[in-house]
């Protein structure tokens, strides 16, 4: 085990490289922290020449000129160490800042084009907290802590000449204890690392917990598991707790043994250092001057070895971060897409097509659909819960990419078309309409950022959305919450409807688009509806049966395939399925 460490420890440093490609851009400003880095490294060196000419000349030497010009000396440098220090760390600092805000925006700019299953796979908690934590870690990393391990890497060095030019003998105390401190950085650091990346997951896991709790704090309180939950929580809390408290032991004695070891020398090196003064072999200012190198290279050791173990905690990050920006679309286009010939006309032709989610390989979703949809025409597709009408629409939109069979787009497959053009070509209104925690102007423009207020109005009237969004507190400025949750359900649909109005599509997907209102809002909305349909090729999931009535064609799905097909006089006389559908929906009309 022991010898498989250094090259994990090598890999570990190795994953924190491409971050160099980050930093590539602002070569410029590296090199100024660079430049202030070393320029604040000599002048602490330095600093030691003043502690030895303040000793020799002004206290040994009894000069209280000497002493006054040896102490102006000493401000100068410790000024220009202000100055250069401002410099390094503001530089520093806003090179952390800048390479971490630009990996957030590379990480989601990548995440915003994956395929939706791969959402289905993670956790949006985990990707949360990789876009926050892990990006945190790593401007930290780069805007201090590796400054730190440079710059103490540097008064190491430095700090090593000027001890060898001012006692070789001493010296020798100071180089038997680096080694050994190095000992326990080798020790516990692969320790450290492994234990990070478990901290940072269980952070993650936190997250994700609170968050899906609070977004369902109605359900949770209504089956009052208020309680249950707390105790969930501070389990993951504490699971979170003690691996950060495993990791921070590890930490503390590698840091504790490092100290012991340094100070120890140093210790050993003033007894020894101490004995030459008083026996006059050396001069108390160089002694002085001899013990203040000393402990900077211990402090700088320390530093090196605290940093480490940080750096040991990015590595984990970065290996995560680069982890999501190695994954690829699994919807790719062709290199040569098709662009859609413009004529407004959209006939679609589902040939063969078989599709399982793949998260659940083993039941088919659909099961060898054949379908013409002529251009212009509407389309109801109807059949059970569960039977795939929604996943139909997926398709479509290419969400999914089929295992077998093809969608094809006026003769085009729809995986050779340009997937920006498919999907501006499609207007849908989805099972559960999602908006977003902005205002009305925000939700409805969705379909068309650069439409104007007056036709943003318009297509909030045709989806009879208009008047209930005057009525809100601040009209079409109102704020809609997280997920809209300010609004009531047949709310939030008429504004998606509004969306899909405004987008103006050539293919029109409603899934249940009118499901959630009263029957007279119902009512005005299908009229709305109608007109829009025209001249557009409209595929209509719905139960209810005034929707489906009218349609050109009507689908009948069971359990993934197609059953029957046809209009809704022929269905009533031939498809069993149909006339059950039919009835039920009769008999629950008689309840009313
Ligand atoms: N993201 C998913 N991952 C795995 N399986 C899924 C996913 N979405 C749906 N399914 C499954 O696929 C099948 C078809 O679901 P689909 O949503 O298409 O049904 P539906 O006909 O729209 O039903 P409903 O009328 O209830 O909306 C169901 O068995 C469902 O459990
Ligand atoms: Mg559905």
């Amino acid at each position: 085990m022991n010898t498989s460490a250094p090259a994990k420890q090598q890999k570990a440093f190795k994953s924190l490289l491409p971050i160099l490609a980050f930093i590539k851009p602002y070569k410029l400003m590296v090199f100024y922290a660079l430049f202030a880095l070393l320029l604040t490294s000599l002048v602490s060196l330095s600093i030691g020449q003043g502690v030895k000419y303040v000793i020799d000349k002004g206290f040994v030497a009894g000069s209280m000129s000497e002493l006054q010009s040896s102490i102006f000396f000493l401000v100068g440098l410790i000024a220009l160490l202000a100055i250069g220090t401002f410099c390094r760390f503001y530089l520093m600092s806003w090179l952390g800042e800048r390479v971490s805000a630009d990996i957030r925006k590379t990480v989601f700019n990548r995440l915003i084009t994956l395929h939706p299953s791969y959402f289905e796979e993670n956790r949006s908690g985990e990707l949360m907290s990789r876009l926050t934590t892990d990006t945190t870690l790593l401007q930290s990393i780069i805007g201090s802590s590796f400054s730190m391990a440079l710059r103490s890497l540097l008064m190491l060095i430095g700090a090593l000449i000027m001890l060898l030019i001012t006692n070789i003998n001493l010296t020798m105390y100071i180089l038997l204890g680096v080694p050994l401190a190095l000992i326990p950085m080798k020790f516990h650091g692969k320790k450290v690392r492994n234990l990070a990346s478990k901290s940072q997951d269980s952070i993650a896991d936190i997250g994700t917990y609170a968050g899906e709790i609070i977004q369902n704090i109605k359900v949770v309180q209504s089956f009052t598991h208020e309680d249950k939950e707390k105790q969930a929580f501070a389990k993951e809390v504490e699971i979170a707790f003690n691996i950060a408290k495993r990791r921070i032991r590890q930490r503390s004695m590698l840091i504790a043994s490092v100290i012991f070891l340094a100070f120890s020398a140093i210790s050993m090196m003033l007894w020894s250092g101490g004995r030459d003064v008083l026996s006059g072999s050396m001069s108390a200012g160089d002694l002085g001057a001899f013990v203040f190198y000393a402990i900077m290279l211990a402090m700088s050791v320390g530093t090196i070895a605290e940093v480490y173990g940080e750096l040991q905690r990015a590595a984990g990050s970065a290996t995560r971060l680069l982890e999501l920006l190695s994954v690829e679309t699994e919807i790719v286009e062709t290199t040569s897409p098709l662009t859609l010939s413009n004529t407004g006309e959209n006939s679609i032709t589902i040939k063969n097509l078989s599709f399982n989610y793949p998260s659940r390989p083993e039941i088919s979703a659909l099961n060898n659909i054949d379908l013409l949809i002529p251009a212009g025409k509407v389309v109801a597709i109807v059949g059970p819960s569960g039977a795939g009408k929604t996943t139909l629409f997926e398709l479509l939109q290419r969400f999914y990419d089929p295992q077998q069979g093809n969608i094809l787009f006026n003769n085009a497959d729809i995986k050779q078309l340009k997937l920006s053009e498919l999907r501006k070509t499609i207007g849908t209104v989805p099972q559960n309409p999602i908006l977003f925690s902005s205002n009305v102007w925000h939700n409805i423009k969705y379909g068309k950022p650069e439409a104007t207020d007056t036709e943003v109005i318009n297509a909030a009237k045709r989806a009879h959305a208009h008047e209930f969004i005057e009525q809100l507190p601040e009209g079409y400025d109102s704020f809609l919450g997280e997920q809209g949750v300010r609004l009531s359900g047949g709310q939030k649909q008429r504004i998606a409807l509004a969306r899909a109005i405004l987008k103006d599509p050539a293919v029109l997907l409603l899934d249940e688009a009118t499901s959630a209102l009263d029957a007279e809002s119902e009512h005005h909305v299908q009229l709305a509806l109608k007109d829009l349909m025209l001249d557009r090729t409209t595929l209509i999931i719905a139960h209810r049966l005034s929707t489906v009535m009218h349609a050109d064609l009507i689908v009948v799905m069971d359990n993934g395939s197609i059953v029957d097909i046809g209009d809704h006089e022929s269905l009533i006389a031939s498809s069993a399925l149909y006339q059950r559908l039919c009835e039920l929906q009769f008999d629950q009309n008689k309840d009313l």
